[in-house]
C-alpha cells in the first residue's frame, strides 16, 4: 500500500510539469501554428472572361503584392483570395467593395490590417471581383452560408 502511494505521487509530479509543457506547446501552436506565408494557394487558371482580364491587370497592379500571383496568398502580406473563407457566401462582393474603399482590419487571420485602395475605381472593382470569382468558381470554391 505505503509503496503504491509513493509511486504515485512520484508520477503525479512529473506529470504536472509534462502537462504544463504539452499546454504551452498548444497554446503556442492556436497563436503562431496557421503562421503567416504558410497559407499560399496553388491555383488553377481557368480560361478568363473579358472583364477578368481586365481585373486581372487592376489586381497585378493593385493588390497582388500582398494577396499574391493570381490572388494564391504566400507573400506574408495577405491571406489568398482563393480561399473558401473569400467563397461569395462568406465575402460577397461588396465585401470586396468595402475593404478596397475602408480598408479592413485584421479579423480572420494574423497578417495585420488592409489599407485602403482609393487609387482603384469602382469600375476597376467590379473587374477585379470578375477575376477573383472566375478563379474562385474554377477552384472549386462556391458559395455557401456563412456558419460562425
Ligand atoms: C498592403 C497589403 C494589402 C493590399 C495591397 C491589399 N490587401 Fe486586401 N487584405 C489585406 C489583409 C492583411 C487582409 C486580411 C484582413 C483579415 O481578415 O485579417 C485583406 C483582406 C481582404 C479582403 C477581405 C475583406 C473582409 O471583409 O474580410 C478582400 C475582399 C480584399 N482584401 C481585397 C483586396 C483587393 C481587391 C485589393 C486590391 C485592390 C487588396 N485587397 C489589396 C491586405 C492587403
Amino acid at each position: 500500500m505505503m509503496k503504491n502511494k509513493t509511486s504515485n505521487t512520484k508520477k503525479n509530479k512529473l506529470f504536472m510539469p509534462i502537462a504544463i509543457v504539452a499546454g504551452v506547446g498548444v497554446v503556442a501552436f492556436l497563436i503562431f501554428g496557421p503562421s503567416a506565408g504558410d497559407d499560399a494557394v496553388s491555383v488553377k487558371l481557368p480560361s478568363l472572361s473579358p472583364l477578368a482580364v481586365a481585373g486581372e491587370a487592376a489586381f497585378n497592379a493593385n493588390c497582388a503584392v500582398c494577396h499574391g500571383k493570381n490572388g494564391g496568398g504566400g507573400t506574408k502580406l495577405a491571406p489568398p483570395l482563393v480561399h473558401d473563407t473569400y467563397n461569395p457566401g462568406h465575402h460577397p462582393d461588396e465585401a470586396f467593395r468595402a475593404a478596397v474603399h475602408n480598408g479592413t482590419t485584421q479579423h480572420h487571420w494574423h497578417f495585420g490590417n488592409m489599407p485602403p485602395a482609393p487609387q482603384v475605381s469602382d469600375a476597376q472593382v467590379t473587374r477585379i471581383i470578375a477575376y477573383i470569382r472566375e478563379l474562385q468558381a474554377a477552384n472549386g470554391i462556391v458559395a455557401h452560408p456563412h456558419q460562425m
